[in-house]
């Protein structure tokens, strides 16, 4: 079975994208990572995430190259600055973006992070975007309980179609008010960093024995435990970085991964939850 998430006018996708942080800053690296966003589409892992931040546009130009003769397959997401985010520069931002893709729409356009531009500016730039065809939808990034609820009472503020947020067993902190209220108004959450960046956030992640033991009982790995973990919840999508075949092919997998609850039980024990409101983790 592999678990999906709703966005919003029907769209189901698979709960499991790909990340394109890092990607585009080695050229020397660039054929494996074109290779690796195009197998994961075979694969059906359809969403792709990047954003103008990475490598300076590097990255959007190798997505740029991965969907030539494709974009149909995929569903873009990419990510305006905070400091690009007004009225007028957001449009612009976007149509670089677009450019950088070689694609004329976006399926999903977020910001990136809040910075100091009124929220107003740039809801006022992402209706005109998604008027003019060249976003599908738009929503936020790393925002906490409070700017949510802010956003949401801004006009037009309720077209929000996601909060992307770091997500990953060692970093729970949503859990305790941010994912049930996104959950409650059926807001899908893209967890970034699900990984931790292949432990480097958390160093004690990868070897951790209570995770080695579960991943060899099931003959999976540490990653796509930790990747199965994040997607266990309704309406939470995975969006891990990989910039290579094997890479691709393990994540792709832990779509049909199935925790059981005593296998949920024993991650509990070693990673517990919140049990009380904790700042949004950032990077
Ligand atoms: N909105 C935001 O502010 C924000 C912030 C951070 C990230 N993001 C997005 O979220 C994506 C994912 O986050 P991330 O890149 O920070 O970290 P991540 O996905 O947690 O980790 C990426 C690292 O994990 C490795 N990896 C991937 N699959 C693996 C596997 N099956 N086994 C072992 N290692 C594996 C990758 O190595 P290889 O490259 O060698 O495969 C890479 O070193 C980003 O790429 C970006 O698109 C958004």
């Amino acid at each position: 079975m592999t678990r999906t998430v709703i966005f919003s006018e029907a769209c189901q996708l698979p709960a499991i994208g790909q990340g394109t942080w890092y990607m585009g800053e080695d050229a020397t690296q660039r054929r494996a990572e074109v290779t690796a966003l195009q197998h994961g589409l075979e694969l059906g892992l359809r969403v792709i995430d990047t954003a103008e931040m990475y490598a300076d546009g590097g990255a959007e130009e190798v997505v740029g190259e991965a969907l030539r003769g494709r974009r149909d397959r995929a569903w873009l997401v990419s990510k305006v600055y905070p400091w690009n985010a007004g009225a007028t520069d957001a449009v612009e931002a976007c149509e670089r973006s677009l450019r950088r893709l070689k694609t004329d729409y976006l399926d999903l356009y977020l910001l990136h992070w809040r910075g100091n531009i009124p929220l107003e500016e740039t809801l006022h730039a992402m209706t005109q975007l998604k008027q003019a065809g060249k976003i599908r939808r738009w929503g936020v990034s790393n925002f906490d309980t409070a700017d949510m609820e802010e956003l949401l009472t801004e006009e037009g503020g309720t077209g929000c179609a996601t909060n992307q947020v770091l997500y990953h067993l060692a970093s729970r902190g949503i859990e305790y008010d941010l994912l049930p209220a996104c959950q409650q108004r059926n807001m899908p959450v893209m967890a970034y960093s699900p990984l931790a960046q292949a432990g480097r956030l958390r160093r004690d992640l990868m070897a951790h024995p209570v995770l080695v033991e579960i991943a060899r009982q099931k003959s999976i790995t540490v990653p796509q435990l930790l990747l199965a973990w994040v997607i266990r919840q309704e309406g939470v999508m995975a969006i891990p970085k990989a910039g290579s075949i094997q890479h691709v092919e393990e994540n792709a997998a832990a779509l049909g991964v199935v925790l059981e609850s005593g296998d949920l039980t024993l991650i509990n024990q070693a990673f517990p939850p919140p049990q009380k409101k904790l700042p949004l983790d950032v990077i």
